[in-house]
């Protein structure tokens, strides 16, 4: 039994153009970093890619999740793939990582994170999701769909290993507090909380206690470091990445692919202030174009080898069996830019990253009058509402 560690550690160092995609030097940067760390034994395994402006690092390694050295390694290369973006131009250089390369929004307060530890099983399929445009909560849907819905997951009914159902641990992110409820029982409340995604976001799922998997293994993680670290400060768009275990006694790869059929409406499009269709796509087409978006997935499949190497990765979504959800996001995309700056396109306001309305409000001062002063007026003088001017 080898305990390891699966890590997606992602930033966004620089966009090529604006927020649209990854220069390819920023990925080999990046390659060769890890290289040289895996050669020299720090970490077991890497690969490197990229969803739009996002550059994600995906490590095997024996560190344990949260492990300092692991860390630095990546904020050491996110730091030299930043000094590339530098010399390239590119736009928003080290925006995830310096604070001062501030560039119109308000992130820039660190790299996100999808890590577990578990005991590795004889053949361990493990998928990695990266998502740009968008935020943490827009896991809450599939991975929902994957463990704890019978309507996409055929196993949770047919197979006895996933009969039970599974624990899911979740963030309240304006409270920053967390709660664990098991399904099915405790389906409806669960539902009642991650729907309300840009509050209640899945972190982690685990087997339950009857599960043949030990209970204290993470089988999903997703990344929200952001919306916790930052003190004082709701920081919700962020570029999600989520690691998710298949097979044995877990879903299906079939299964955990299957609600990305589905490309539902996620937040965080076009400067973090907007609605729309999640689509997944292979690397290949993961560039940010119509609108800065739409939002990309990109799934990625791996087996962890038994000298701790990443066999893979395969790019699921490179497949026509996803056409039409890519046709349907298209459809959509259409429908929701036709609302232009009107919600629910737009996000409402407290949820935007930008706004322009604090000083519309202001220019406006003094051009306030009462509504109700004036409906009594109009009473008073049972004028037409033709005649109040
Ligand atoms: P496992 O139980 O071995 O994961 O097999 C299930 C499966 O892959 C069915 O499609
Ligand atoms: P990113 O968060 O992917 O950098 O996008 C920012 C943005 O405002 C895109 O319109
Ligand atoms: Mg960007
Ligand atoms: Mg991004």
């Amino acid at each position: 039994m080898t305990e390891v560690t699966a890590s997606i550690i992602k930033c966004d160092v620089g966009g090529w153009p604006g927020h649209s995609t990854t220069h390819p030097d920023l990925e080999e940067t990046a390659r060769e970093q890890l290289a040289d760390a895996s050669n020299a034994g720090a970490i077991e395994d890497f690969h490197v890619t990229h969803v739009g402006d996002d550059l994600n690092l995906i490590m095997l390694h024996r560190e344990g999740a949260d492990a300092e050295a692991v860390h630095s390694l990546a904020y050491d290369v996110f730091e030299e793939a930043t000094e590339v973006a530098k010399e390239l131009g590119l736009y928003g250089a080290g925006q995830d990582l310096l604070s001062d390369a501030f560039s119109g929004n308000v992130r820039g307060m660190g790299p996100g994170v999808a890590e577990m530890s578990f005991t590795k099983r004889t053949s361990e399929p493990i998928l990695a999701f990266l998502m740009d445009k968008t935020e943490p909560g827009a896991f809450n849907l599939p991975i929902y769909k994957m463990f704890a819905d019978p309507f996409s997951t055929a196993g949770l009914v047919i197979d006895p290993n996933l009969h039970q159902g599974f624990r899911f641990e979740v963030w309240d992110i304006q409270e920053h507090e967390r709660v664990f409820l098991e399904t099915p029982e405790d389906s409806y409340k669960l539902l009642a909380l991650i729907g309300a995604k840009e509050r209640f976001v899945i972190k982690r799922v685990y087997p339950k206690e009857a599960h043949k998997l030990p209970s204290d293994e993470p089988v999903v993680a997703v990344s929200t470091e952001k919306l916790v670290d930052v003190a004082g400060e709701y920081v919700g768009k962020d570029d999600p990445v989520a690691l998710v275990r298949a097979q044995s006694g877990l879903p299906a790869v079939g299964e955990v692919l299957e609600p990305f059929s589905f490309p539902h409406l996620v937040s965080g499009w076009m400067r973090g202030s907007h609605n729309g269709p999640i689509m997944p796509v292979g690397v290949e087409d993961a560039d940010c174009t119509r609108f800065d978006g739409p939002p990309r997935v990109v799934g990625l499949g791996f087996n962890v080898h038994n000298e701790l190497e990443l066999t893979g990765p395969v790019d699921h979504f490179d497949d026509p069996a996803f056409d039409n959800a890519r046709e349907k996001a298209n459809e959509v995309t259409d429908y929701m830019r036709q609302h232009g700056p009107f919600e629910p396109h737009r996000l409402p306001l407290e949820e935007m990253e930008y706004t322009t309305l604090p000083g519309i409000l202001e220019s406006l001062e003094g051009q306030w009058h009462s509504v109700d002063a004036e409906a009594s007026e109009v009473d008073a003088e049972t004028v037409t509402v033709g005649e109040v001017e």
